[in-house]
């Protein structure tokens, strides 16, 4: 593992406590330099290896790099509306608390968000808040479940729905390396979607990908992905050792393109830092399970009378992304200026519903109670591999002196 946070900036009480890190490890930067030095910087070996490797781990037979888990998600969605005919307008069902990407593909495609509140215990969708949903519309088309801070959304009631003839993307922008009840996320539904963003669990700088087993969705977000292209030429290497027939069928379809696609690809130089990753990741999720046991067991005394801490749902494992917390009787801000003044990074977790963005979107905030809640009282902090035991610590102590 790299340097922690103490070795790199010195004194552990002046060290800023972020939400997230990336150190480069000397593997990574092997990687980067054998892309370097291939001349090689388009989709390539590099690219092909971490999608094999990433779709292996993830229970998937194939996957699909982008340049963002947003990418990965518009592609998705863009494959299952063309490929079932869905038409503009159709609704889909995502979480009341989740990243403004989860709605936003929706928009771009032409589709509409049916709000979702969620579990005032996981901040997941609720799938009983789901039934009464579902109920609501005619013309519903999909649910994308978001595995929101690190845990599956609960995907064995979910996929009820799944069983009834609704699509299922996961976004798990949030999450890798997690199972529920033994199955690993992005493999429970029909596409998952990954992010590589900045302070990830996997970080490329950019970069998302999207896992699924159906030989269709990977196609055509392959095609989608890259500009909507002919599938049979998405890299140069695809004219390699072809017959003299094979090859006049390429050149002959090598500029088609069969839907209006985008420009999402990504680069070997990111595929090498993701590889680079993936040959730690199970320590790397150790570290963040360790971090966020040491943070629970340190603050359970404050639990019961003023806030709310993380748990991890029956049948999943966790990965940790980021450690939420929601006060009980007050709003956030006190207690998120309080530790941000003490070097302590907090963000938001994830309000949706109260964004101005959506203020033209027909929906009713009542039926968001515990959505609500989290918008006014809940915030994350960091408990990744690079914090220490100090960090942990101090994140605690800051805590207990805002109460004291
Ligand atoms: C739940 C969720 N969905 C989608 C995304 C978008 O991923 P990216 O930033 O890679 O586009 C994020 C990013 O943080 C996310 O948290």
């Amino acid at each position: 593992m790299a340097e922690t946070n103490t070795e790199r900036y010195g004194n552990a009480s002046m060290n800023k406590i972020g939400v997230g890190d990336w150190v480069c490890t000397p593997r990574e930067r092997e990687l980067v330099t054998e892309v370097l030095d291939s001349g090689r910087l388009s989709y390539g070996p590099k690219s092909r290896e971490l999608e094999r490797k990433f779709a292996d781990i993830h229970g998937s037979k194939y996957a699909v790099l982008s340049n963002s888990g947003t990418s990965s998600l518009h592609v998705a969605v863009q494959a299952l509306k063309e490929l079932h005919g869905w038409k503009d307008g159709d609704m889909i069902a995502i979480p009341s608390v989740t990243f403004v990407a989860t709605a936003n593909v929706l928009l771009h495609n032409n589709l509409l968000p049916l709000f979702v509140d969620v579990d005032p215990y996981t901040y997941n969708m609720d799938f009983r808040a789901l039934q009464l949903m579902m109920h609501r519309h005619d013309n519903i088309r999909a649910i994308i479940p978001v595995h929101l801070f690190g845990q599956s959304a609960p995907m064995k009631e979910i996929g009820v729905w799944r069983d009834r003839g609704y699509y299922i993307i996961e976004d798990s922008c949030e999450c890798m390396f997690a199972t529920h009840f033994g199955k690993p996320v992005g493999s429970m539904g029909d596409i998952g979607c990954f992010s590589f963003y900045v302070a990830h669990l996997l970080t490329t700088g950019v970069g998302g990908i999207a896992t699924t087993s159906n030989p269709d969705y990977a196609a055509k977000m392959r095609s989608l992905v890259n500009h909507g292209r002919d599938g049979i030429y998405i890299s140069i290497d695809d004219a390699d050792n072809k017959s003299a027939e094979e090859l006049r069928e390429i050149i002959s379809k090598r500029f088609r393109f069969e839907s209006v696609g985008h420009s999402f690809r990504i680069t070997e130089l990111e595929a090498a830092l993701g590889l680079g990753q993936l040959e730690t990741y199970e320590e790397m999720i150790r570290t963040r399970r360790r971090n966020a046991m040491e943070l629970t067991t340190m603050l359970k005394d404050l639990a019961v009378d003023e806030i709310a801490l993380p748990s991890t749902a029956h049948g999943n494992t966790h990965s940790w992304m980021m450690y939420p917390i929601v006060l009980l009787n007050e709003d956030k801000d006190g207690l998120v200026n309080h530790l941000e003044e003490r070097g302590i990074e907090t963000r938001e977790m994830l309000p949706l519903i109260n964004q101005p963005v959506y203020g033209g979107l027909d929906y009713d905030t009542l039926d968001y109670p515990v959505a609500d809640w989290i918008n006014r009282s809940g915030f994350y902090v960091g408990c990744h591999q690079y914090l220490t035991a100090d960090d942990i610590g101090r994140i605690a102590e800051a805590i207990h002196d805002y109460f004291r």
